[in-house]
């Protein structure tokens, strides 16, 4: 009996390095489902590649285009967002979350009420709904593990026996691609340069998060949520080589690190294989290359989204929801071209900042929040848009 995986994603960064490293374990592991939104084409020849038992398109429109595609195939072919999460709740012994983005938040807790072993890479969802997911893995009995690279070091570093005796965590940050620019360099930057990222081949959503470092602020949330820690007790430092991916000090003066390429097969494999190591096919890193590793401090000033993620954290839950969904939306019109790069953030912590409603608890009401902000954020970039100091300036991607 091997064991299954369902990838909730494939087709995108995530989903695809899973994919990967799923088919690199084919003696123990097979592939049950595999997911995606728009990208047909992949998602049917992922799912020729690996003999995948279903094979789901969120956009009902592409259904027959899905099955022509794998017509004479075993694959199960469905489409839709019930099919979606239909499929999500169908979890087998492992399902990993990497859809982008606040849309797999319903499909990430269907899966953990079948109470198997969920990887999180979809941070988004933690971010606005931490403790709902938290709770929900709870009740459930299901094994949360942590995909982030950032997370999942400090998963293999923190001794849970001795967590009343961790004094920080310490998650690393490389600094983006504008880690040097200024920011009057910053308010010219276009979308080819805010995507070039240093060290990582990531999805487009992330790739910019990181260049504004928002990607930073997220994870201190999601941190916050996944493993139970007060924010003073989170820790964010530069670390240009991306070689530590996170640290655990304790309250001896000890601190564990775990390193690795920048290659996210590595969290994965970890997890896929967690609570035994599996022989993965990630790029190895050779220290005799590596002169130097080193660290610096965030500029608030240039990064503001870092200090900003404490405040909302601090504000409670509703300012979480509200940076998520900004967020989301303000990347997505930077990237369309209808706004510049610093408008990003600007216009983040604006709808954070007037956010005078409050979200109740519950998906339902986490959600409607969610949408309340998205709302709120299209309307201010259409007022600065149209207003004339501040016309639309982007070349579009
Ligand atoms: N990339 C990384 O190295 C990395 C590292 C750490 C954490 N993460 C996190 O992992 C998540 C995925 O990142 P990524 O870079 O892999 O993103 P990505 O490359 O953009 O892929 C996103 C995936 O989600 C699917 N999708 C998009 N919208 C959807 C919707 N409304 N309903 C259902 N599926 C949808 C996409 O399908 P289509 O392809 O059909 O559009 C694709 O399979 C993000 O939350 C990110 O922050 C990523």
């Amino acid at each position: 009996m091997t064991r299954g995986v369902s990838i909730l994603g494939s087709t995108g960064s995530v989903g695809a390095a899973t994919l990967d490293v799923v088919l690199s374990q084919k003696e123990t592991h097979h592939i049950d489902t595999l997911t995606a939104h728009n990208n047909v084409a992949l998602l049917a020849d992922q799912a020729k590649k690996s003999n995948a038992k279903r094979a789901v398109i969120g956009n009902e429109s592409l259904y027959q285009e899905l099955r022509s595609a794998l017509a004479g195939t075993k694959t199960d072919v469905a489409a839709g967002r019930t099919a979606l999460l239909d499929a999500a709740k169908d979890a087998p012994d492992y399902t990993m979350a990497a859809i982008v983005g606040m849309a797999g938040l319903e499909l990430l807790l269907a899966a953990i009420t079948r109470g198997k072993c969920v990887a999180i890479a979809n941070k988004e969802p933690l971010v606005a709904a931490g403790p709902l997911v938290m709770q929900a893995a709870q009740k459930s009995g299901a094994t949360l593990l942590p995909v982030d690279s950032e997370h999942n070091a400090v998963f293999q570093v923190l001794d849970q026996s001795q967590k009343h005796m961790v004094q920080k965590i310490i998650l690393t940050a490389s600094g983006g691609p504008f880690r040097n620019w200024t920011v009057e360099q910053m308010e010219a930057a276009t979308p080819e340069q805010a995507l070039a990222h240093p060290n990582w081949n990531m999805g487009p959503k992330i790739s910019i998060d990181s260049a504004t470092m928002t990607n930073k602020a997220l994870e201190v949330i999601e941190a916050h949520h996944f493993f139970g820690l007060p924010p003073e007790k989170i820790e964010v430092v530069v670390h240009p080589q991306s070689v530590i991916h996170s640290m655990v000090e304790y309250t001896d003066g000890s601190v564990l690190a775990q390193m690795g390429a920048s290659d996210m097969r590595i969290p994965i494999t970890h997890t896929l294989g967690w609570p035994n190591r599996l022989n993965g096919p990630a790029q190895r890193i050779d220290f005799k290359k590596i002169s130097a590793l080193t660290f610096e401090e965030v500029d608030d000033r240039r990064f503001p989204a870092i200090k900003f993620a404490y405040d909302c954290i601090k504000q409670g839950p509703s300012a979480s929801i509200a940076l998520n969904a900004a967020n989301e939306v303000a990347v997505s019109e930077f990237l369309a071209g209808r706004i510049g790069f610093t408008e990003i953030f600007a216009i983040t912590r604006s709808i954070v900042e007037n956010g005078k409603e409050q979200a109740g608890d519950g998906l339902e009401a986490i959600l409607a929040y969610d949408e309340l902000m998205r709302t709120k954020a299209k309307a201010c970039i259409l007022e600065r848009n149209s207003s004339s100091d501040s016309p639309p300036k982007r070349k579009v991607l």
